[in-house]
């Protein structure tokens, strides 16, 4: 199980009767708090595990700071992912800091999963219908951020959003199963719902009037406020993909990147009811936003 054909989310490596899952990432701020920036690189790096359908063990920090930055905002970038980690019933082990320019944050974590129960971004089937957690527009809203037309306080909701952990959404899913699975992060849903698509042999179909975004997302989306790798994910889908009726702010909000985005779920039409329901008893947003389809691997129709 341990190879590279596919992107998983994770590595997976079968020691013993547990699949071990190993997983890295890092950032840049993408808020100004440092508690904020420890917590959301924290949900973040622990996603890929619960995208598995993993639990987290151990974990270790990466940090490049500069060394002219004050020591208590150091420790409050430790002390947010610290809180996180601990909230995930995980262990930070370890870690590593070195000087950089500029401020870097991320961990690298350990997981397990029963082997059998390993949740892949390929295998979804013809017909099955693809479920997402967490709203989506995030990216876009970072950027009217750091273009001073939201603050951090009327983007608290947000904040939150991205400093939660999947880990309910990841127990939701495993406990009513799915045929594939992964996290909406850097190729914001259509990349994602793309690589799905693509490794299970299958095209796909977006349905705009279920997917859920952020309020004022569609509005900053049609003034062009969108992060720049925006560009590269549409210029990417171009060659694959019908947008349908979507226009300039449909596909900034489709191609948008997300910092700690939710989970992407393919799931049997048959038990969609059921990973609704778990996903509201975890206290879970879902909402169904398309479907795979026969026809020519990872082509995308937007409807
Ligand atoms: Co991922
Ligand atoms: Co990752």
């Amino acid at each position: 199980m341990a190879g590279f054909e596919t992107s998983d989310d994770a590595a997976v490596y079968l020691l013993g009767d547990q699949a071990v899952l190993l997983t890295v990432d890092f950032f840049t701020p993408m808020v100004d708090d440092p508690y904020d920036f420890g917590r959301i690189t924290a949900a973040n790096s622990l996603s890929d595990i619960y995208a598995m359908g993993g639990r987290a063990l151990t974990a270790m920090n990466l940090l490049a700071m500069p060394c002219s930055l004050p020591a208590e905002v150091v420790a409050q970038v430790l002390q947010g992912g610290a809180d996180k980690v601990r909230e995930a019933g995980a262990v930070i082990v370890g870690g590593h800091t070195i000087d950089d320019k500029e401020p870097k944050y991320g961990l690298s974590v350990m997981g397990v999963c029963d082997p059998d129960k390993v949740v892949r971004n390929v295998g979804a089937r013809e017909g099955d219908l693809l479920v997402m957690t967490k709203r989506i527009g995030v990216g876009i809203l970072n950027t009217a951020l750091k273009q001073g037309l939201e603050t951090e306080e009327s983007l608290a909701e947000v904040i939150e959003s991205m400093a939660h952990l999947n880990r309910a959404a990841s127990e939701a899913m495993v406990e009513v199963g799915v045929n594939a699975g992964t996290d909406i992060t850097g190729f914001g849903l259509l990349g994602h719902v793309r690589e799905m698509a693509l490794g299970s042999g299958l095209g796909a179909e977006i349905d705009l009037s279920g997917v859920a975004v952020w309020p004022n997302v569609m509005e900053y989306a049609a003034q062009m406020v969108r992060p720049g790798r925006t560009t590269d994910v549409i210029r990417f889908l171009n060659e694959f993909i019908d947008w349908g009726s979507a226009g300039q702010d449909w596909k900034g909000v489709l191609a948008d990147p997300q910092t700690s985005g939710g989970l992407l779920m393919a799931v049997d039409p048959a038990k969609a009811d059921a990973l609704l329901s778990a996903l509201e008893e975890h206290g879970e947003d879902g909402c169904i936003v398309g479907r795979m389809t026969a026809g020519e691997p990872g082509r995308l129709v937007v409807r």
